[in-house]
């Protein structure tokens, strides 16, 4: 049977480091609260003007491009995954395929808007496309440029300091190879807590969601008159412009759904815990990674984490974390690795690949 492999995978980070303490000088956070909270150390920036999601994407896909060893052109999709798009509409993927000087319009192009999971999310539309022999050569990138979209007051401390810049690519290829690559894939939604992590504005909501929300919070709804759909006033002025998130909630629902996600990929492909070789996950925070790696009973060096140095990095996070583990000899053929995420949404996912 048809399956997907990584046939090429690459990540591109941002050279500028900001520190726990560069960020204590523009908001009321310390380095201690950070780390103790997240594990977090530094982050990378996207530089203004220069960089974008996109130019960072394609960075990474150059890399993805050049270890499987093809022409930019033979790629006949494009998957990309971010909730930092250069701009509302259109979306990443297109500008991607620009950016990389793929004239081939033969290739289609997809973006999608799954936050946290959309890499993973992104894999199995990938997996689905290429075991139906619909496509040969898919390009699936997660980049962010967060740092472009966050508020940098103590308003918005508790999401700013969490999250970085960064990008991550693969090329997904068929193969023959019996048991080889993508063996399973599990992909879950909850759309009740949409808004507990959210970034609703700009947006055509026109204020229609505060009639179904719980009264706790305000989230932003300002009511919008025709023609102003997307910002208004009093959305700037009371910071409704940013990301929100109800950390602790968020945080009880993560803990709970990337275990179940886990057993439940290792179930559908006949695998245990115990053959894990290499767990992925996306780094939302060191304690959340950490509790994942007890629930599992992995050691160490079977889970890979880098939020220490890259911070959450979104769509991103799951495939810079994996070419790193590739990079350094830590991911070796006949692996079997278990990549999983958790975020806004809610959504969630797991994929099982045997490398
Ligand atoms: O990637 C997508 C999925 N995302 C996640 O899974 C994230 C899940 N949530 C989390 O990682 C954690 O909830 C956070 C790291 C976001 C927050 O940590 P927490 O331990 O849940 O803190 P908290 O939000 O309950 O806040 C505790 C206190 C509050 O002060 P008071 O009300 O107790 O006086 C916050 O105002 O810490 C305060 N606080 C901060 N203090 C210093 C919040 N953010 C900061 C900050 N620096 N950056």
């Amino acid at each position: 049977m048809q399956r997907s492999f990584i046939a090429g995978i690459g990540h591109y980070v941002p050279e500028k480091v900001v520190t726990n303490d560069d960020l204590s000088k523009v908001m009321e956070t310390s380095d201690e609260w950070i780390k103790e909270r997240t594990g977090i150390a530094t982050r990378r920036y996207g530089e203004k003007h220069k960089e974008t999601t996109t130019t960072m994407g394609a960075r990474a896909a150059e890399k993805a491009i050049a270890a499987a060893g093809i022409d930019k052109n033979e790629i006949d999709f494009i998957i990309f995954a971010t909730l930092s798009p250069d701009y509302y509409f259109p979306g990443c993927g297109v500008l991607l395929q620009r950016e990389l000087g793929i004239t081939n319009t033969e290739c289609g192009a997809l973006d999608i808007r799954n936050q946290c999971s959309g890499f993973v999310y992104g894999l199995s539309v990938a997996d689905q496309f290429i075991r139906s022999g619909m496509y040969k050569n898919i390009l699936l990138v997660g980049a962010e440029m967060h740092s472009m979209g966050l508020d940098y007051s103590t308003r918005g401390r508790n999401v700013t300091v969490i999250f970085g810049d960064g990008a991550g690519a693969v090329v997904l290829q068929a193969t023959e190879e019996e048991g080889r690559g993508v063996l399973g894939s599990c992909l879950h939604s909850d759309g009740t807590y949409a808004e507990k992590l959210s970034f609703i504005n700009p947006g055509a909501h026109g204020g229609y969601h505060q009639e179904h929300e719980d009264e706790q919070h305000d989230y932003g709804y300002a009511d919008a008159e025709y023609g102003e759909m997307f910002i208004n006033e009093h959305m700037i002025t009371n910071g409704h412009i940013f990301p929100y998130m109800d950390g602790p909630f968020v945080f009880k629902m993560a803990v709970k759904k990337f275990p179940e996600v886990i057993m439940e990929v290792l179930k559908k492909t006949g695998q245990s815990k115990e053959d894990i070789d290499m767990f992925v996950p996306h780094q939302a925070n060191l304690r959340i990674s950490q509790f994942v790696q007890r629930q599992l009973g992995l050691r160490d060096d079977q889970v890979w984490n880098n939020i220490q140095k890259y911070g959450n990095t979104t769509a991103a996070s799951v495939p810079i974390a994996l070419s790193e583990a590739v990079e350094a000899g830590a991911v070796k053929k006949g692996d079997l690795v278990c990549l999983a995420a958790f975020g806004s949404g809610f959504t969630w996912a797991s994929a099982l690949l045997r490398w």
